[in-house]
């Protein structure tokens, strides 16, 4: 057995996001959401369920933070609902919405617990999806105003922020594939909202900044982008070409305008046929590669394709011809059906600190697991600690190797609403019986207490 200590000042907790888990989606002045529209209509989620009640956390919340504290959890990654704050985007803010968070990020510190709120984790108020939603560049400038009312009500107490998670999935599965709210599929939407959400990252940073955060920065979802194996040792150049075009698409369309100041030539080359990106103004740049003090990175599992011709185009990714996703046959799955390979997110640190030289947080990971609880509620869940050990002994190998990772916060504090899939889909530490809203620790949510108590693992 090897002990693995992670560096004094590492940070463990866990992640939700608003939609997922608050439900209370009626009350206390909340405005509707692209995504309670979006859940609504017939055939977009599993069996038509919606967020509506999720895991009622809207008023269990003390309850949670509670659970929290018992787990000796250290940090809370959340979202703030804008809808809730700010029913309609624009105008008049909410106080009983901006009161919620008021007192969750007060419970949280009173607890110990560091709170890390998300501003903008897919829950577009829907009067501004009536106006366009991304697409406007409207929205750009209510998500900043956005910011700054909440960073004038919690900068005095919160120190680290999220801007936005995920930007990849709002504009891909939001507005390419329409798997995710607003359910669009149009190619030159989905890259004026890659730009458009990296603008409003970079003006939020500037508002939290002037109200006294102290870390702010993105939560990004960058894919480790490999060749497949079956073409590995290939003398074909292609699909060195079609490795690169994915990680433009990707991961570098939105990194490096933020850590670089530039969009990367190839990606704009290669997308030109859908659109001339003349919604980037003079100053934008300068605007969205405002310093941020870490990068919030995502993982799950990593990507593999090859050069096929005739391929059509994947789904997500416009433009992506010719090119074919592959996924290896000796690889565990999830539930979601997702290859298990922890090299992917120890390589995927390891190049972002290469080729960024920006100190790194791992703001998500995690599985779902089909799992049955016994009559207690107990759920022995033996496959999530595996694949939490590995993915966590990974991130200390990247350390090693010379990554700043400065955290870690699993995904999911509990089980919530699984976007399109419903609640089909268990990645919580923590069992929710949706039925009576009964909270309990699963066998992980025990094994991770553990690691965080020791700051590391024994492997
Ligand atoms: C990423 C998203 O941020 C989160 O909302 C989602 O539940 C997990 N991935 C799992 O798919």
């Amino acid at each position: 057995m090897t002990a693995l200590r992670f560096p004094d000042a590492f940070r463990w907790g866990t992640a939700t996001a608003a939609y997922q888990v608050e439900g209370a989606v009626d009350e206390d002045g909340r405005g509707p959401s692209v995504w309670d529209a979006f859940s609504a209509e017939p055939g977009r989620v599993h069996r038509g369920q919606t967020g509506a009640v999720a895991c009622d956390h809207y008023h269990r919340w003390r309850d949670d933070v509670a659970l929290m504290a018992d787990l000796g959890l250290q940090t809370y990654r959340f979202s703030i609902s804008w809808p809730r704050v700010q029913p309609d985007g624009s105008g008049p803010v909410n106080p009983k919405g901006v009161e919620f968070y008021d007192r969750l990020v007060d419970e949280l510190l009173e607890a110990g617990i560091d709170p890390m709120p998300t501003l903008y984790h897919w829950d577009l108020p829907r009067a501004l999806q009536d106006r366009g939603g991304w697409t406007e560049r409207e929205t750009v400038h209510r998500f900043a105003e956005y910011a700054d009312t909440m960073g004038s009500v919690l900068a005095d107490r919160v120190g680290t922020w999220w801007t936005i998670n995920e930007p990849w999935c709002v504009a891909y599965l939001g507005h390419a594939s329409g798997e995710h709210a607003p359910g669009h599929r149009d190619p030159a939407e989905a890259f004026t909202v890659v730009h458009h959400q990296l603008l409003a990252h970079g003006l939020a940073v500037k508002a939290l900044r002037t109200n006294g955060a102290d870390r702010v920065s993105m939560a990004v979802n960058p894919s480790e982008v490999r060749i497949a194996d079956d073409v590995l040792g290939s003398p074909d150049i292609e699909h060195h070409v079609a490795r690169r075009i994915i990680d433009g698409l990707a991961t570098r369309i939105f990194l490096d305008p933020v850590l670089k100041g530039h969009y990367p030539s190839d990606v704009i080359g290669h997308t030109m046929r859908f659109t001339d990106w003349s919604f980037v103004r003079p100053g934008d740049l300068a605007a969205i590669s405002e310093p941020i003090d870490m990068l919030g990175v995502n993982y799950y599992s990593p990507a593999w394709v090859k050069a096929e011709p005739g391929a059509p185009a994947m789904d997500v990714y416009p433009g992506s011809e010719g090119i074919a996703g592959w996924e290896p046959a000796d690889l565990p799955r999830t539930a979601m059906d997702w290859p298990v390979d922890a090299t992917g997110l120890r390589d995927l640190l390891l190049r972002l600190h290469r080729d960024y030289r920006v100190p790194l947080y791992v703001t998500e990971n995690g599985t779902a697991v089909e799992e049955k609880a016994d009559a207690d509620g107990r759920v022995e869940d033996r496959e999530r600690i595996d694949y939490l050990r590995s993915h966590i002994a990974a991130v200390h190998e990247a350390i090693e190797q010379g990554a700043d990772v400065r955290g870690y916060t699993a995904w999911s504090l509990m089980d919530n609403f699984e976007w399109a899939y419903g609640y089909a889909k268990r990645f919580g530490l923590v069992r929710v019986d949706y039925r009576t809203q009964r909270r309990v620790p699963k066998a992980s949510a025990h094994w991770f207490s553990q690691v965080v108590r020791d700051n590391g693992l024994d492997v």
